[in-house]
């Protein structure tokens, strides 16, 4: 009944061409990154508006329209300033201005349709807004993930305050701005890089792989001294007669690579390797 009133008041104030809303505009109620929260309960029509937006501007008295008829419609009005709370314009994801959510019992719908105070009162009037998709489960403002967004579009302004500060009130060049940042990026990703690691490094403490088992066997020390086969000839590569012999055995590999299939020589490394293994057989 008081619905199908509401209706026929606001159908002759408009047929009259009278503004006999002008009475009844309201501030909308204003909501901050600190206190969004209580949009959660109840009905809430939310505006997201810049200061700077065209678009928002010319809203403006209708939406204070529309927040006249809050108390009769039993419902909120509020708007969100996002040059004032870059984290509630993350975590709604608004992407245009003006943006109109309808919020009940912290369910988001996002509202596209006209911008005329009769269709506003409409939409909540006869619930129009039930036809509405509520948003996706992971683009719900009070998910944990949309949180995470709205604090990365914060940080952003944050670091786009100190950028303004920096070349507004400190005179300092852009191009030493971005150099600063930079420097700030790569110490603070290299701090978080070593705290990774040592998280990482208390959580799963480091075990030793094994090598594979001949490495192990061997064992310089039970080596004789005197089996020169067993010397590195790549430690004392200065130019002896080793070097050329070994430029010899390289030589030689290459043309075992090259394909010399019939080839009985084995290679002096071979030929060491197979001595030691027999040595070790007969102990
Ligand atoms: C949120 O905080 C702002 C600024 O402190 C205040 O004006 C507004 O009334 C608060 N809104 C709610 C819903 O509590």
């Amino acid at each position: 009944m008081e619905l199908g009133l509401l209706n026929v008041i606001l159908w002759c104030s408009l047929f009259l061409g009278v503004r006999a809303q002008a009475y009844k505009l309201k501030e909308p109620v204003k909501i901050t990154d600190a206190n969004w929260t209580s949009v959660m309960d109840g009905e809430w029509m939310i505006e997201f508006m810049a200061p700077w937006c065209p678009a928002c501007r010319s809203f403006k008295e209708v939406w204070e329209e529309f927040a006249g008829w809050g108390h009769d419609l039993d419902i909120s009005v509020a708007v969100i300033d996002v040059t004032e709370n870059p984290g509630l314009s993350g975590r709604f994801l608004v992407t245009s201005l003006p943006t109109i959510y309808h919020v009940k019992d912290g369910m988001f719908r996002q509202y596209s349709g006209s911008r005329k105070t009769t269709d506003l009162i409409e939409l909540i009037d006869e619930k129009k807004w039930s036809s509405i998709e509520p948003v996706a489960w992971y683009r719900d403002p009070s998910s944990v993930q949309m949180g995470v967004l709205g604090a990365f579009f914060k940080a952003a302004m944050f670091f786009r305050g100190i950028y303004s500060t920096l070349t507004e009130v400190y005179g300092i060049p852009e191009w030493l701005c971005y150099v600063i940042f930079a420097v700030l990026t790569i110490v603070v990703g290299l701090i978080l890089g070593l705290l990774l690691v040592l998280c990482c490094d208390s959580v799963f403490p480091a075990k030793y792989i094994p090598l594979p088992p001949q490495k192990i066997a061997y064992n310089p020390s039970a080596i004789p001294a005197n089996d020169t086969d067993l010397i590195d000839d790549t430690v004392n590569d200065s130019g002896d007669q080793k070097s050329g012999q070994e430029s010899g055995d390289e030589d030689r590999e290459s043309q075992e690579g090259a394909g010399e299939p019939d080839s009985n020589q084995s290679t002096p490394v071979e030929d060491s390797d197979l001595r030691k293994r027999q040595l070790r057989k007969d102990q």
